[in-house]
């Protein structure tokens, strides 16, 4: 492998990870390592991958393998292994058997490549990423959740949409869980800095939020299977935040010590990415309504963390 590029292992060469490996291409980011227990699906896609540098001039190497030897001393580590939701399945559904695939992937990471940053995707989001901390034990600013940075998109799209002005000038804040009691903190949602309201009337601002808590299950419902494209987009968002020190604020899950009065637990919040991982988590000035709104959709993800024995 070459040095000086920095090194990236996708953990489950599926959907999500076949798409981040071609992001990884696409802005090279660093060489990347595809890992699935599928024996042929990580070398075939790499295959593939590799065969379309030429044409997006991108000069990363990428491999695929089907066991964890090859992510020795990786810099970021995301993991998509696991199963995805069907229809009719809530993400909490999947918590039995993403949890042992995910204790299983902390322990190799911990082995391997114990100075990495890790970015967990796998669904029941909030109880996933919890597993990995406790597993790997690494410190809290190098395992984050990816989840707010999705939702927060797709309530902007849903937005822009809607009041026909460019989504770059949409700014959102989607916290709490990555369920449908998700909280869109309407406050601190602008476009261009000008309150949502002044564009949109309040039942129009109602129906996105409906929208946007519901929105992975309305994908689920048309393609039988979970998103793919955005949430790798989001994904790579945040590494890219931490490989390339930006110090972008992101809605992020993230292992709380007090903040939002609440303590040992991933949640939804706003935080700092930047070379250091989870530089800091902001704290927004919640009114009554929202902190109840947040305590109601924690309490959900508390329920499902106390069904993750270790
Ligand atoms: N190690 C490595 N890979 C694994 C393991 C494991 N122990 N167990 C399962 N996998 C692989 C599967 O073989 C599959 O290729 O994980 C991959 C998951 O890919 P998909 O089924 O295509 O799911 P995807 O849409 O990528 O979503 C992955 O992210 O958003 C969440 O809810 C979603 O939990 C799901 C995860």
């Amino acid at each position: 492998m070459a040095l000086g590029r920095k090194k990236i292992s996708l953990i489950g060469a599926g959907a999500i990870g076949g798409t981040l490996a071609h992001l990884c291409a696409l802005k090279e980011l660093g060489d990347v390592v595809l890992v699935d227990i599928v024996e042929g699906v990580p070398q075939g896609k790499s295959l593939d991958l590799l065969a379309a540098r030429p044409i997006d001039g991108s000069d990363i190497h990428i491999t695929g393998v089907n066991d964890y030897a090859a992510t020795r001393g990786s810099d970021v580590v995301i993991v998509t292994a696991g199963l995805p939701r069907r229809p009719g399945m809530s993400r909490d559904d999947l918590v039995d058997k993403n949890k042992g695939i995910m204790k299983g992937i902390a322990e190799q990471v911990r082995e391997l490549s114990p100075d990495a940053f890790v970015i967990v995707v796998t669904n029941p989001l909030d109880a996933m990423v919890y597993v990995m901390k406790r597993v790997s034990g690494f410190p809290k600013n190098r395992v984050v959740g990816m989840a707010g940075v999705l939702d927060t998109s797709r309530f902007r799209s849903f937005v822009s949409n809607e009041i026909g002005i460019s989504v770059q000038d949409i700014t959102a804040m989607v916290l709490g869980g990555h369920g449908d009691d998700m909280v869109p903190m309407l406050r601190f949602c602008t476009v261009a800095g000008v309150p949502l309201e002044h564009f949109l009337s309040q039942e129009k601002i109602d129906a996105i939020v409906k929208r946007t808590q519901m929105a992975g299950g309305e994908v689920v419902g048309l393609l039988k299977t979970s998103a793919w494209v955005s949430p790798a987009a989001s994904v790579i968002d945040m590494a890219e935040a931490y490989l390339r020190d930006k110090k972008r604020v992101m809605a992020c899950a993230a292992y709380l010590e007090g903040e939002y009065g609440i303590d040992g637990y991933y949640l939804g919040v706003p935080i700092v990415i930047g070379a250091g991982g989870v530089e800091r988590v902001v704290e927004l000035p919640l009114n009554e309504a929202e902190k109840s709104a947040l305590q109601t959709s924690f309490a959900r993800v508390k329920d499902v963390v106390a069904s993750v024995q270790l």
